[in-house]
This record gives C-alpha cells, structure tokens and sequence, in this order.
C-alpha cells in the first residue's frame, strides 16, 4: 500500500470535519430519545392513574388488551392490544411508545389507514404520557423488560435484576396484521 501523501491527509481530516458537522447539527434538529423510568415509583404512581383514567377503557384495567386482539374484528379494525407481557408494546423502544401515545400509529400506519388509537397529543402533557409508559413497563417480568430495554439507546432501563438467573425472553405475541377473524367452517 503506498504510503498516504499529506494533501491525502488533509483530505481525509477536512472529510472527517464535515461529518462531525453533519453529525452535530443532526443531534441538533432531532429531540433526544424519550424514556420512561419505570424504577421510579412516584412516575408510575401517576402513570397508574393517567392509565385508569385514559387507556383502561380500551387496553383493559388490568392491561388485558381486547379479547382476540390479534385478528382484526368484523369491523375491519384493529382491536386494542394487551399492554402486559401478552402482547407486543414490549417490542418497541420507550422512543416509539411515546409517538404511538402522542400521535397514534402515524408512523406505521400506510396512507389514509384511521386507526382506533387515539392520539393524546393536546389531552396528555408529555410527562404524563411517560409516566404512563413508565407504569405499562413496571408492569412487565423482567424478561420481558430486558428485552425491551435492549432497544433503548444505551440498554436504558435495563432492570437491575436482569443480571440474575431465573428469567426467559418473552414469547412472541402472535401478531398477524390484517388476519382476519376465521369462521367455524374456516371461511373468512
Ligand atoms: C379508544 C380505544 C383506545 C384508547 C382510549 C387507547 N388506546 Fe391504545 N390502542 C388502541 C387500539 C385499537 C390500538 C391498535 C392500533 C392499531 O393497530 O391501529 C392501540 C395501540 C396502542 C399502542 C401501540 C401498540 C402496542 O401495544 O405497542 C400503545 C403503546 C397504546 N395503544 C397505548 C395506549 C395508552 C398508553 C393509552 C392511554 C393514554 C391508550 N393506548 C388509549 C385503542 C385505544
């Protein structure tokens, strides 16, 4: 490999300037990931009572979610999903809850899809919306929290117990869109 001649250096310093540029000016204009500390128990205190007041109706008052939530409904709407371990919010980093709250399924959802989420954008402050993630999570065993810490930046929220033994990952939750709800004799 022939040897790299100082205007190549220069080059490859001047390169390495842009993109710590790009890179700041990125961090800049995107807002940090949100999180919800769910270890802290005066947040999932409020997170309780934000989520008995605004998502137990729907979700369930034990997080239960809807019955055969998995299937879309004979209405050809999604049915609202558990938000225990039996479901999937568990999939998702604190990040993308806290969008899916505020502003519903925008960023999943493709053109023109309603869904029955609501988005609590103007209903919740933005504390509010944590603390109710906060409490969804406590809620988890921490298998299911491991997990789900593992798609935070930096693992954030990753249970202090997770370094014990006696805990598996979470089974998946069985989530087909748009499966339809099956007839006895097996027609759709
Ligand atoms: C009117 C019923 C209704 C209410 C009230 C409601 N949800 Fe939902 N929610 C749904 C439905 C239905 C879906 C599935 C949306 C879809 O697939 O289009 C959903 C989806 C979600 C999801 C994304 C799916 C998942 O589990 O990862 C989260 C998170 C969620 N809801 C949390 C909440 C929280 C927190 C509240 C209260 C602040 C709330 N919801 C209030 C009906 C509701």
């Amino acid at each position: 490999m022939t040897a790299l001649r100082p205007v190549d250096l220069l080059l490859v310093f001047a390169m390495a300037g842009v993109m710590a540029g790009a890179a700041a000016a990125g961090r800049g204009l995107r807002p940090a990931p949100r999180f919800a500390d769910a270890d802290d128990p005066a947040l999932t205190a409020r997170g309780a009572v934000v989520y008995a007041q605004n998502c137990a109706s729907c979700h369930g008052a034990h997080l239960e979610g809807a019955r055969h939530w998995q299937a879309v409904g004979p209405d050809g709407r999604a049915a609202p999903p558990p938000q225990n371990e039996t479901g999937h919010t568990w999939m998702h980093s604190d990040d993308e809850l806290f969008g899916f709250v505020k502003y519903s399924m925008i960023d999943l959802a493709a053109p023109g899809y309603v869904s029955p989420m609501p988005a609590f954008r103007g209903r919740l402050t933005d504390d509010d919306i944590l603390a109710t993630i906060a409490f969804i999570k406590s809620r988890w065993p921490v298998g299911v929290r491991a997990y789900q810490a593992l798609l935070n930046p930096d693992y954030q929220g990753m249970p202090a117990a997770a370094a014990a033994d006696g805990w598996s990952l979470p089974a998946d939750c069985g989530y087909e869109p748009n499966r339809a709800v099956r007839k006895p004799d097996g027609s759709s």
